[in-house]
């Protein structure tokens, strides 16, 4: 299968995020690499998805596993070449999958040369204007500009040598850059022409709402800051000139046929989604609403219908979105017990850390619940209208990982917060391909995050061979999928039961799904739902004719009156 030229072959995609240094590793040193995954392109065409996302593969130090980088235009030496890179590519490319790319744009790695030139030329030069540095207060300025908190603990300002101070919203290895500079601007673009010139179809754009800021006096207290509204105006987050750098990139996008595709991570208050989703800046964003939600059918139909709203108003699609590389994988979100959602559009938002942070030795975790729950949910999600975000393992139903030790830990929120926050390790454990072997198939030598011994359970080996596994379930929904092209609209059945969410799409497919610990009957949904439910195609359950079951999605293909 080759590429279709269409332009607009993101707005239904389904984007299947990796990460690199746990997908596959083909050279043996328990790091995954691009010629892992190349060596899977097989499995990602079975799948059946339209696209990947890498996260990043540029050399790091992995302060940040990878979002610290050090040259945004060449590949880690351990995760391979440029070569494998093109190589993995074209094998894709093949396949009829396109590749997406991440850009870390508010930050490089402390050993970029940039910064590495900008502690050599010292305070006042044009090198470190390309950052943001600043004198101190106190006796001989020693004490940081202001009070603020970086996203991963501590004081967000660093000292230098010299005595000046720098910024970093994450961690120390990641220096701010400062957006306000022509010359950074015009970095940025060249990076985004290479990876496009090299047959990148798109880019994911890492904390896509920092990038510019006000940083000038008086600087408010941190107290200020954190009370100020995200209205455009905040002097970090979402400032309303972000999208004069957008403009930018939307022109180089366009410079290409089909015109290269962006989705914004962008943690902004959800009226402010659409600008950065809408044409004229990066064309699509993530929505994490789903993300956020408990297991509720209230909540998701409210959110679905939100979010199709803003899609309309920015004129994209919407995203879906239920797990990724910061979060708790959702089939161990769904086992706990309902989780107090951040509505404040908190960061990163990990529900049950706390069940984490002891390890799993509550009782509170049901995890057949959290599975059967997901799968309920990610069937929903894929009958969706818009594009679909899913994340390495979850078509497995690999759960999160609790039982890695402080030693072999490595995200720097944990190190960072002296193990208050338990990091996001859990998520990024390499996957298990077989159910044997030093690390499940992943590679030749011990994984570079321990896997548990329940994830042979879960390997790809037997979930293959498994009528009912949740691989097998991804699959089938992904190739019907592609049936249900077509406008992205749905209509709302009413079932009667508030626990139970029913729509069609154009075409005349129907999705439903039971929210509820108990099974509903047929009968009591409906003539619409019940006649559509005799002509069910695919469960994330045992289907029964009489029944919808507990916590259950099912679809129904189209019939003749549809
Ligand atoms: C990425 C995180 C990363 C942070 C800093 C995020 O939005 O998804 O994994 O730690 O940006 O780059």
């Amino acid at each position: 299968m080759s590429l279709t030229s269409d332009p607009n072959w993101w707005r239904q995609a389904v984007v299947y995020q990796i990460y690199p240094r746990s997908f596959a590793d083909a050279n043996g040193d328990g790091l995954g690499d691009l010629a892992g995954v190349t060596s899977r392109a097989d499995y990602l065409a079975d799948l059946g998805i339209d696209a990947v996302w890498l996260s990043p593969f540029y050399p790091s130090e992995l302060a940040d596993g990878g979002y610290d980088v050090a040259d945004y235009r060449n590949v880690d030496p351990r995760l391979g070449t440029l070569a494998d890179f093109d190589e993995m590519t074209s094998a894709l490319h093949e396949r009829g999958i396109r590749v997406i790319v991440d850009i870390v744009p508010n930050h490089t790695s402390r050993h970029h040369e940039w910064f590495r030139a900008a502690l050599a030329a010292g305070p006042g030069s044009p090198e470190r204007e390309r950052y943001i540095f600043r004198d101190g207060r106190g006796p001989n300025g020693s004490e940081p500009p202001t009070d603020w908190r970086a996203m991963f603990g501590g004081s967000q300002w660093e000292r230098v040598e010299d005595g000046q101070w720098y910024l970093h919203t994450f961690a120390p290895e990641q220096p701010d850059l400062n957006w306000a500079n022509p010359e950074v601007r015009e970095d940025f673009l060249r990076t985004l022409r290479f990876w496009a010139d090299r047959g990148v179809d798109g880019y994911r754009v890492d904390v896509a709402h920092s990038l510019t800021k006000d940083l000038s006096e008086p600087l408010p207290s941190w107290e200020e800051l954190e009370a100020m509204p995200w209205d455009g105006t905040h002097p970090i987050w979402d400032r309303d000139e972000v999208q004069e750098v957008y403009a930018e990139w939307r022109k180089v996008f366009n410079e290409y046929d089909p015109p290269r595709v962006a989705v914004a991570e962008a943690w902004v208050e959800s009226e402010r989604v659409p600008r950065y989703a809408n044409e004229g800046s990066l064309g699509q964003a993530f929505n994490f609403d789903l993300l956020r939600a408990n297991f509720d059918a209230g909540a998701f139909r409210r959110i679905i219908d939100h979010n199709l709203t803003l899609a309309t108003r920015s004129g994209s699609s919407s995203t879906w979105v239920l797990s990724n590389h910061d979060v708790i994988r959702h089939a161990t979100r769904y086992g706990l017990p309902d989780a107090v959602s951040d509505d404040r559009g908190g960061y990163i938002v990990n529900p049950g850390a706390e069940w984490v942070k002891s390890r799993g030795s509550e009782p509170q975790l049901d995890r057949e619940r959290g599975l059967r729950r997901a799968r309920a949910a990610s069937l929903l999600l894929l009958a969706l209208p818009g594009c679909a975000y899913l994340y390495e393992g979850e078509e497995l139903g690999l759960h999160e990982v609790c039982e890695i030790d402080a030693d072999e830990r490595q995200d720097p929120t944990f190190f960072r917060s002296e193990g208050v926050d338990y990091g996001r390790d859990g998520c990024r454990v390499p996957l298990p391909w077989k159910s044997e072997g030093v690390s499940l198939g992943f590679g030749e030598a011990p994984a570079h995050l321990p896997q548990p011994e329940w994830f042979a359970d879960f390997s790809v080996e037997r979930e293959e061979a498994e009528e009912d596994s949740t691989l097998t379930l991804y699959r089938r929904a992904l190739s019907a999928r592609r049936a249900w092209q077509g406008a992205e609209e749905l209509r709302w059945i009413e079932t009667g039961c508030d626990d139970v969410l029913a729509f069609a799409r154009p075409g005349g497919w129907v999705s439903v799904t039971n929210f509820s610990a108990v099974d509903v009957p047929v009968s009591e949904l409906g003539e619409e739902v019940a006649r559509a439910l005799g002509r069910a195609h695919l469960a994330s359950r045992e289907m029964r004719p009489d029944v919808v079951a507990a916590e259950t999605t099912v679809w129904c293909a189209p019939g003749e009156d549809s």
